[in-house]
């Protein structure tokens, strides 16, 4: 019996953000190179699309490459830039085919020229669908959204587009990369660690954080139905006390 058999259909969160952690571990335990792993963790955000697109799930977030991702080795690097290109090549006709939308928060124009093309073609192919929709922050980090938000605010006051009293958290939601779409209730880390490291550090303010050992190439719609399983036990008190809700 599988958990998802378990899960309260009404009671599944809407959006759920990942931070895919562990794959380069998992290469090493194997004897292997870091892209081995890379490339094994796709197969893992595949697999977490299919069962979040079956759930019919509004959105999932992965975190893809930080602002912090480019320290890596160049190496490393260029063979991550080379294996979005061909995925996304590779995976658009299925996205289209599960109604799968693809979105990109992050600073995209800041990314290779290639990759720039591919995300565009892959956004417009699978513009119309109106199921799941996959987000993917590249070139992100969430100092980096903040501090771009603040900017853009600051430039609607200078110009008399904005009045300062007009400034609220919605106001302020709705100028960070992520306008738009709801607040992800749930957080999935894998690897074991326990960071956020500069992830949605705004929309996360709410979440409920859940955080496993398994290395994500290692990572299974089972692991996934566990941690929407641990979700819906949680008691999500917004401030309140349990007798209020
Ligand atoms: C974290 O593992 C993983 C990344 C920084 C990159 C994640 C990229 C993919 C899964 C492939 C591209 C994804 C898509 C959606 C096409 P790590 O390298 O930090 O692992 P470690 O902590 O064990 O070294």
């Amino acid at each position: 019996m599988s958990v998802k058999d378990e899960l309260i259909k009404n009671k599944l969160p809407q959006h759920v953000a990942i931070i895919m952690d562990g794959n380069g571990r998992w290469a090493k335990k194997k004897g292997n190179s870091r892209m081995f792993g890379h490339k094994h963790g796709v197969k893992a955000v595949k697999r977490v699309i299919e069962a979040g697109a079956e759930l019919e799930l509004g959105y999932i977030t992965v975190y893809a490459f930080s602002t912090e991702n480019w320290n890596r080795p160049k190496l490393e690097v260029d063979a991550l830039m080379a294996l979005l290109v061909s995925t996304i090549s590779a995976e658009t006709e299925t996205l289209v085919k599960n109604n799968v939308r693809l979105k990109v928060i992050g600073g995209v124009d800041n990314m290779p020229k290639k990759v720039q093309k591919k995300l565009q073609e892959c956004i417009e192919n699978t513009d119309h669908c109106t199921g799941l929709t996959l987000n993917l922050a590249l070139n992100y980090s969430s100092r980096w959204e903040i501090t771009e938000a603040v900017k853009s605010i600051a430039q609607s006051v200078k110009s008399n587009d904005l009045n300062v009293d007009e400034i609220d958290a919605n106001l302020f939601s709705s100028r960070l990369t992520t306008g738009g779409i709801p607040d992800p209730e749930l957080m999935i880390r894998t690897s074991g660690e326990l960071r956020l490291s500069n992830f949605l550090m705004w929309q996360l303010a709410y979440a409920e954080l859940y955080f496993c050992d398994v290395l994500w190439p290692d990572f299974t719609k089972e692991n996934f139905y566990e941690a929407l399983f641990d979700y819906q036990s949680r008691e999500r008190r917004f401030g309140k006390t349990s007798e209020q809700l």
